[in-house]
């Protein structure tokens, strides 16, 4: 519907323009209808508020101002082709009611349309292809086990991906794994001592060892000063490229790296990993330009940026620092060479016009000092953004961190098969209750889906801002907001063409040229224009995710037309009633049925045709 809001939208501001030329003189600039979508069904689909401000400099009551808007909207043909008689209502709200024979054309366009009416940002921008967006996500860290904080942040990741990429954008989706620096020098040494084998030949001991290994090395730093000054070496001889030292590395790093592509397989996540050791050689680049540039100052020895706008308790300003005064870099140093990377025009950097880092909230003050340092640094061009996309901590039912019953951290891989597993129990028993006899692969296939879908939607569907509650039990329900009802709603409807409705034929007769399709496609029930108006929100749901990087606004839109089609299902008869009812109706399951898989899809979660 955003087409018919734009159009909408300029006859407004011509009418406007036409209606109080005194105040478009003064105002100096366009007059703005403020076009919104009606805040009541019973109100029309659209709600222009431009007339209220208007009252005070033009000196009228606002109910005055929108009659004139209305009398000259009315008299411009191109907008009673669109809409009905406006109403003004309240203190001046002009109201607005699209002609059904308009939202029965859009019906007719979306069944042709494999986009379902959603533009791309090339056809946007008039043709020109949009510069890449880099999504940073998922980026957990080698020798560590990867937390149920990487999987908010692998999932949320992956669905941000998947919509910029329907929407016509080139993304690069970077896997940031924590592949350099300190931890290497503790594992190392203490590999050296405990067992060698690991550091030469692969896969000596397993990624659950080599947490371990991890642990008891941190350990040893911690109160070990001895092995502290030893680590500090390996970690200078891995990153002088040293070549022991770089093959003991490399070992390391495929042993953890295998063990998250299974997690990424299971999950259907494309990443490209390009990890923290990536950006070693422009390090001190990175420390040359800020220098160059008169950020730099050292401080106790150590190379620092102090932050503009942000002090620390003792109100002294707080700096980001980028060089130890050991002469190490750290993580900020490594975020600044990426982001200097990431918007470098090609070929020597990826050029990109935006770059989103999904990570927990806890680090949302390195990322605001990394981003200020590269913007003052000027690597940030002109109308390019960076964006730092928090979620909040996932909890287990009692509200405290998830642990396991023993009180452990959750390994992620338990997490996903108790999920199945559950899934799994769930569906044998409802096929026990509908006495329904299905052969084993389809049970596993449904298990899988429904359990797998189950944990990412329930991550996507709560605002990532907040905590979040795990629960097998409320994400696996069959009512409510759930992966399962969206799917059910799916299989409802692939139900309907087992009983013999040709959906498919529905959708191809209204592909054919226009007028035809207007000329069976025939609506006459309230239930039948809800389920259109929820239908035809789509484009502008999506325009609001890639915008506001919000993935549970499309959770919360498909569950609404689900509900709205549930209601339609319900209370209109399809298959039963005569035509043209009959096709139409049908041909409004297809759209249904393809806008929620279409959704499910940008939530990386795959429709099934019957569970
Ligand atoms: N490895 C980090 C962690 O586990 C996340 C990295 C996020 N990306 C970045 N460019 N800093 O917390």
């Amino acid at each position: 519907m955003l087409r018919i809001a734009h159009l909408l939208e300029a006859q407004l501001r011509a009418a406007m323009e036409r209606a109080l030329p005194e105040a478009a003189q003064a105002a100096g600039q366009p007059l703005d209808p403020q076009l919104a979508p009606a805040s009541k069904p019973e109100f029309g689909d659209f709600q222009a508020n431009g007339a209220l401000p208007l009252a005070k400099p033009l000196g009228q009551p606002p109910r005055q101002i929108a009659q004139a808007i209305v009398a000259q909207l009315s008299a411009d043909p191109a907008f009673s082709e669109l809409c009905l008689e406006p109403v003004i209502a309240g203190p001046g709200f002009i109201n607005l009611t699209l002609r059904p024979e308009r939202l029965t054309a859009e019906v007719a366009e979306r069944l042709a349309d494999p986009r379902l009416g959603v533009p791309t940002a090339g056809e946007d921008a008039g043709g020109q292809l949009p510069a890449p967006v880099i999504v940073d996500f998922s980026s957990p860290n080698i020798a560590k086990e990867m937390h149920v904080g990487h999987l908010r942040s692998t999932i949320i990741g992956d669905c941000l991906a998947r919509v910029l990429e329907f929407r016509g954008h080139p993304v690069l989706r970077l896997n940031h794994v924590g592949d350099w620096g300190t931890q290497f020098g503790m594992l190392i040494t203490h590999l050296k001592q405990v067992a060698p084998e690991a550091l030469t030949t692969a896969d000596a001991v397993d990624l659950g060892d080599l947490v371990a290994f991890y642990r008891q090395a941190k350990a040893r730093f911690d109160d070990d000063e001895t092995f502290q000054a030893t680590a500090r070496e390996e970690v200078v001889n891995l990153q002088g490229g040293d070549p022991l030292s770089l093959k003991a590395w490399g070992l390391l790093c495929d042993q953890s790296r295998r063990e998250f592509q299974r997690i990424y397989d299971r999950l259907d996540i494309a990443l490209s990993e390009r990890g923290e050791s990536f950006y070693n050689p422009y390090l001190q680049a990175v420390v040359d330009d800020l220098k160059a540039a008169g950020l730099l100052v050292i401080d106790d020895g150590a190379g620092c940026v102090f932050l503009e706008g942000v002090s620390g308790k003792d109100g002294q300003p707080l700096p980001l620092i980028v060089q130890k005064s050991d002469g190490g870099f750290n993580y900020a140093t490594t975020d600044l060479a990426a982001i200097r990377y990431r918007f470098a025009p090609a070929p020597e950097g990826d050029g990109a016009g935006r770059v989103i880092y999904v990570t927990d909230a806890g680090q949302a003050s390195h990322f605001a000092g990394v981003f200020q340092v590269a913007r003052r640094a000027g690597w940030i061009p002109e109308g390019a953004s960076v964006e730092h996309v928090p979620f909040g901590l996932v909890q287990g039912e009692d509200g405290k961190k998830l642990k396991t019953r023993a009180g452990d951290t959750v390994r992620l891989r338990d997490l996903l098969d108790e999920a199945v597993e559950r899934a799994e129990a769930d569906l044998r028993r409802r096929l026990a209750e509908e006495e329904r006899t299905e052969d084993e692969a389809f049970i596993q296939q449904v298990a899988t889906t429904v359990g797998l879908a189950a944990v990412k939607y329930a991550d996507l569907s709560t605002n990532r801002i907040t905590n979040y509650q795990f629960s097998f039990d409320r994400m696996l329900a069959l009512t409510g907001n759930t992966a399962p009802y969206l799917l059910y709603a799916v299989v409802r409807i692939a139900g309907i063409a087992r009983k013999g409705g040709d959906l498919e034929g529905a959708g191809l007769a209204a592909a054919g040229d226009g007028a035809g399709a207007l000329g069976w496609l025939s609506f006459t029930e309230p239930q039948e224009w809800a389920l259109i108006r929820e239908l035809l929100k789509l484009d502008g749901v999506i325009a609001e995710v890639e915008t506001e990087l919000l993935p549970n606004r499309l959770c919360s839109y498909l569950f609404e037309l689900s509900q709205v089609f549930n209601r339609f299902y319900d209370q209109v008869p399809v298959l039963k009633a005569e035509e043209p009812a009959r096709s139409s109706r049908l041909a409004l399951c297809r759209l249904t049925a393809d806008t929620l898989k279409l959704g499910l899809n940008l939530l990386g979660i795959p429709a099934l045709e019957r569970m």
